[in-house]
């Protein structure tokens, strides 16, 4: 088992709104192994983005961070402080976004913006920053780079945007690359091209990332481990070749049916019936108890805690507890 860079512990971040407190991220953890690519999978709103902000410590009011633990090279990123994060961020972490028109800055071309980031992280400056860009852009099949270190942002076509995006995520050689739906913006072509680049350039850097998505196409072919989040929550964790080959949770298993390749052939395609919960007024029990085919009195009442079932497999669902289990019992209507 390899040796973590990125361990997320019982991590709460919550929004004060006018309809009360709503609990984004409630007691997320995983652990992502050097080396490897682990997908945070999961339908929209379940609280993604929002662990990714709160690793970066990018999380802004009306949100908070409550408790929990972000360990890095040795350290708790949440209780470092704005500067010290400001180092992290593009320094030893880098991140790549769904747009890249709104990460990047359309006002500076996009030497100046990749010059600045190295010599802001003290990697490089003047000439060499300048030749170490051009390289930078090449390595991301960026052609006629020299050329297109004059250009701003919205002179680029949407995958050369994200390209240039990936080249500042990565100049400052980062051990970790978070990428928050890379590709989600790009047409299927331009899709299948970045995570290329990423998958490359993951090999050839030796860089870990966690890779936020909701497409579980992506997730069987470009990561190595998932963490499947439902309502703020990770409610099973394991490698992918297992977890989508035997999935546990019946959210999992629910994702599965809703996919016609990665779907078992002798499942019918099936969307999960019902909708997500209302974040601000979470059921008490397991949070995918409403819409759970399993569910039974228990689930409804008492939250079930993440069990490791198996080496390096985790699930949070009440089937799998040690005591009681009704998998053998007539269903209870
Ligand atoms: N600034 C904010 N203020 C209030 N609520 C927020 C804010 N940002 C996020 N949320 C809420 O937090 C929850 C989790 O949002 P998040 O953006 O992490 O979802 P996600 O899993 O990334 O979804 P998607 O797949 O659509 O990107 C949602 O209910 C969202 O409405
Ligand atoms: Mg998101």
């Amino acid at each position: 088992m390899g040796e973590a860079v990125l361990g997320v512990r019982d991590l709460h971040t919550h929004f004060s709104t006018y309809r009360g407190v709503l609990r984004a991220v409630d007691g997320v953890s995983f652990e992502l192994k050097r080396g490897e690519t682990l997908a945070l999978v999961g339908e929209s709103g379940c609280g993604k983005s929002v662990t990714a902000l709160s690793i970066m410590g990018l999380v802004r009011r009306p949100g908070r961070i409550v408790r929990g633990e972000v360990l890095f090279g040795g350290e708790d990123l949440l209780r470092k402080s704005q500067s010290e994060m400001r180092r992290v961020r593009g320094g030893r972490i880098g991140m790549v976004f769904q747009d890249p028109l709104s990460t990047l800055n359309p006002t500076f071309s996009v030497e100046t913006q990749i010059v600045e980031s190295l010599r802001i992280h003290g990697v490089a400056k003047g000439k060499e920053a300048r030749e170490r860009s051009i390289e930078l852009l090449e390595a991301m099949g960026i052609p006629a780079a020299r050329e297109r270190m004059g250009a701003y942002p919205h002179e680029l076509s949407g995958g050369m945007r994200q390209r240039v995006m990936i080249a500042i995520a990565v100049s400052c050689e980062p051990e970790l690359l978070i990428a928050d739906e890379p590709t989600t913006a790009l047409d299927v072509t331009l899709q299948a091209q970045i995570m290329d680049l990423l998958a490359e350039i993951k090999e050839e850097r030796g860089l870990s990332i966690a890779l936020i998505t909701h497409d579980l196409g992506i997730v069987s072919q470009f990561s190595d481990r998932a963490a499947v989040m439902y309502a703020g929550q990770v409610v099973e964790q394991g490698a992918v070749a297992e977890l989508l080959e035997e999935p546990l949770h019946p959210y999992t298993q629910g994702l599965l049916r809703c996919v016609p390749r990665l779907g078992r052939a002798d499942v019918a395609l099936t969307p999960i019936e019902g909708s997500v919960p209302d974040m601000a007024a979470l059921p008490p029990g397991c949070r995918f108890a409403p819409r759970c085919p399993k569910a039974w009195d228990r689930c409804r009442d008492e939250l079930p805690e993440m069990r490791e079932v198996k080496d390096d497999r985790f699930v949070r669902c009440h089937m799998y507890g040690e005591e009681e289990s009704p998998m053998d019992e007539p269903e209870v209507v």
